[in-house]
């Protein structure tokens, strides 16, 4: 079947849209690959082409089709323990983080995708602050990851890299026909709040009385414009109580942008 063409006039009208609804800026080299993805989209809702995708998704309002774009443009990739240099830095320097903070530690999973990333914080504090009063707040910006998040269940692969201890401490082993799965036990779950938020466009009023010790925001920035990532970091300094920090993605920094932020260790940052 002959692929669809998309032009520069319909490219240029998703790349506002997408700007605009999810913040991420596309460059003009992209228009193959939006071409690609959303070609499958238009092929499933059985249009003839990507003007009228464009019209569907515009008077949407139920949102699906605004999370289902988000899906074909950003990638859920995430793991276990993932940036494993920043946990060892948040090992040496528990105790340390830790003071003054009247046994309670507040934390956001901004873009916590599939759930690794908030379910290996809950580990982590279960392991080494267990009495710790732990409350984690996880979000992204998609339902469908959130559904999967919120249920915990993942393949072999998916914890391969976790010890047995990890995997028998917190996990309950599951069988069917797609082989072995390991779900998240009740207990840890019930340190995590699973909502939906977006970074770009979400309303930070509902965060007014809330303010956190450690914002984990990863591999998500990375989509995002300079303007956007410094409005988004400014954000994150105010919801941080002080001396509070920000965890970023490895290839992602806070150069080039006036932050109160000190660095601390490879993307990893404090409110001073
Ligand atoms: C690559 S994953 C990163 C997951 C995790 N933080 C990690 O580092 O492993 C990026 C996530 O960002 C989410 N995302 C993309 N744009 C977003 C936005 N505007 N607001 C909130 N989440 C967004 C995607 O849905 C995806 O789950």
């Amino acid at each position: 079947m002959e692929q669809i063409k998309l032009s520069k006039k319909e490219f240029d009208l998703f790349k506002a849209y997408i700007y605009e609804h999810i913040g991420i800026s596309l460059s003009d080299q992209k228009i193959y690959l939006v071409q690609a993805r959303l070609a499958k989209r238009v092929k499933q809702l059985s249009l003839d082409n990507f003007s009228e995708y464009y019209t569907l998704l515009v008077n949407d309002t139920t949102g699906v089709e605004l999370e289902y774009l988000s899906s074909l443009i950003s990638t859920n990739v995430t793991s276990f323990f993932r940036e494993g240099k920043q946990w060892e830095f948040w090992k040496n320097n528990l105790s340390a983080m830790m003071e003054k903070k009247n046994n309670k530690l507040r934390i956001w999973s901004a873009a916590c995708s599939t759930g690794e990333e908030p379910y290996s914080i809950a580990m982590f504090l279960a392991e080494n602050a267990p009495t710790m009063d732990v409350k984690i707040l996880a979000t992204d910006v998609s339902p469908r990851v959130l559904k999967l998040a919120s249920l915990g269940t993942y393949n072999e692969k998916s914890v391969a890299t976790l010890g047995a201890t990890y995997l028998s401490k917190y996990f309950i082993k599951g069988k069917n026909e797609k082989g072995h799965h390991f779900t998240i036990n009740e207990q840890l779950k019930k340190s995590i709040l699973f909502r939906g938020f977006n970074l770009v466009t979400g309303n930070y009023n509902l965060f007014k009385e809330k303010k956190f010790d450690i914002i984990f925001c990863r591999n998500v920035m990375i989509y995002f414009d300079k303007p956007t990532q410094a409005a988004l970091v400014e954000k994150f300094y105010h919801m941080l109580h002080k001396d509070g920090y920000l965890f970023i993605g490895s290839s992602e920094a806070l150069t080039d942008m006036k932050t109160g932020f000190k660095s601390r260790s490879a993307s990893i940052y404090q409110k001073v």
